[in-house]
């Protein structure tokens, strides 16, 4: 430094101000984040139902919800990303359409387990029963863990009208029909039956879906 005088200025100014440097650089990241983000509420490809897609069932809402009590999540993701490994794997990339009667959707991000995103019609229920109650049965070298209570409880239909309610008033389209039956559609079920149905629909409660999925597991095979 020749000069002890020397007056920051312009853009030495803020780069010389830890404090200056910390609020522009909030500022700039807040607008930058906005202009992503804001858009994604108001496109259509991001709020609007894929073609097609169907609400959960009543039993399929039952197994959702035994999904998340029971933190398959926390080695399932149920997003497949737009890339050729994946594709393959598991079929078609997955589009936020799909996803707009999910409250709150199970994207997750942790892979211990493979994506399920299109597991829907991959196995038998009779697989699934089997894998659930025991993985090691039908998948020698599974860490997955056993969930064998599940075949001893039943859902509580008195549960399912105020579900689906709750839904509806977030927008999802069930009928007073619809509402008025999803306890007796319950009736009697395991939860097992009901995590199954939920698991069979993943990615084919869409007809587009639906052929994307064959599609891919024609080709990978
Ligand atoms: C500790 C991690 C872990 C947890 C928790 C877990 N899984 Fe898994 N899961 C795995 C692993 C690893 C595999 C692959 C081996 C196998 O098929 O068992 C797997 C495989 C699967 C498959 C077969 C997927 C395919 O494409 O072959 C399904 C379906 C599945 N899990 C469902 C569930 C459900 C439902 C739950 C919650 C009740 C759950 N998993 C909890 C680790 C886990």
């Amino acid at each position: 430094m020749a000069d002890m005088n020397h007056k920051a200025t312009g853009h030495e100014r803020i780069e010389t101000s830890n404090f200056l440097m910390i609020v522009l650089i909030i500022v700039a990241v807040a607008f930058g984040g906005l202009v992503e983000i804001v858009p994604l509420f108001f496109q259509r490809s991001t709020t609007q139902p894929a073609e097609g897609l169907k609400p959960y069932t009543a039993l399929q809402l039952a197994g959702r919800d035994i999904y998340v009590r029971e933190g398959c999540y926390n080695c399932h993701s149920q997003m497949i990303r737009p890339f050729r490994a994946e594709t393959l794997r598991y079929g078609d990339y997955s589009k936020a359409g799909e996803f707009v009667y999910d409250r709150p959707f199970q994207w997750g991000s942790k892979r211990t387990g493979p994506d399920l995103a299109r597991v829907g019609g991959r196995y038998s229920d009779e697989w699934h029963r089997i894998h659930l109650t025991n993985p090691r049965d039908v998948v020698p070298e599974s860490n997955m863990p056993s969930y064998p209570w599940l075949a001893q409880a039943t859902v509580d239909p008195a549960d399912m009208a105020p579900k689906l309610n709750a839904l509806r008033r977030l927008g999802v389209p069930y009928s007073d029909a619809e509402v008025a039956a999803a306890g007796d559609a319950v009736k009697g079920k395991t939860e097992l039956e009901a995590l199954i149905a939920y698991l069979q629909g993943m990615g084919v409660r869409s007809p587009q879906a639906k052929t994307a999925a064959a599609g891919a597991q024609g080709s990978a095979q």
